[in-house]
């Protein structure tokens, strides 16, 4: 596809506080009169949002990682056709929070599903459409999960400590894998002060 627009997405572990980030980013790029999409995955569209509500419900716990793995990319799947190619063909800005970097870091890196099989679904999942820059908030599991537990914990959030070392770690491998792309923003600090790393490190594109 030949896109117009400019595809962000913004990755970390569960409370390295990504989201408050993608607010800030949103307000910056509205304020250069760019029109901005603000999505989250999973969910965003109505189907989608369906498939979230099963993927987070600490009820389902007896889910296989194939079963967790496909429902991750059915939801992007949706959200790409519905909201993502559109907003992309009009020239807008998407703001993705997470997207097939978070399906490498938990259901490869954390869960233990192979490399090549999360490749192949996440290359269902993507109908093609990959971001032009990926933030990676670094935040070691131990401070993310403190500002994670304030809101509730779902169920990918209560697999604990070890879980989200190894996703740290997959998000590690990534940014060594593809540095242009993806960018490691220390997270450690106030809001302003991490908004200020992640302006910084969208200097040459936005
Ligand atoms: P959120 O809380 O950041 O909205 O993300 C929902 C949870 O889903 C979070 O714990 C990360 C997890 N997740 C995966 O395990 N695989 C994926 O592909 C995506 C997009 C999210």
């Amino acid at each position: 596809m030949a896109s117009k627009g400019l595809f962000i997405t913004l990755e970390g572990v569960d409370g390295c506080g990504k989201s408050t980030q993608a607010d800030l980013l949103v307000d910056a790029l509205k304020a250069k009169s760019r029109e901005v999409v603000r999505l989250r995955d999973p969910g965003s569209t109505r189907l989608s949002e369906k498939i979230r509500l099963m993927l987070l419900d600490p009820a389902n716990k007896d889910m296989c990682d194939e079963c967790e793995l496909l429902l991750y990319e059915a939801a992007r799947a949706q959200m790409v056709r519905e909201a993502i190619q559109p907003a992309l063909e009009r020239g807008a800005v998407v703001v993705c929070d997470r997207y097939t970097d978070s399906t490498f870091a938990y259901q490869a890196g954390a869960r233990g599903l192979s490399s090549e099989l999360v490749q192949a679904a996440n290359g269902i999942g993507d109908c093609g459409v990959t971001p032009d820059v990926t933030l990676v908030f670094d935040l070691s599991p131990e401070e993310a999960l403190c500002r994670a537990t304030s809101e509730g914990t779902d169920r990918l959030e209560g697999e604990g400590m070890a879980f989200q070392r190894r996703v740290r770690e997959g998000y590690q491998q990534l940014a060594q894998k593809e540095p242009d792309r993806v960018r490691v923003i220390d997270a450690v600090g106030s809001i302003e002060v991490v908004r200020t790393r992640m302006m910084s490190a969208l200097s040459d594109v936005l």
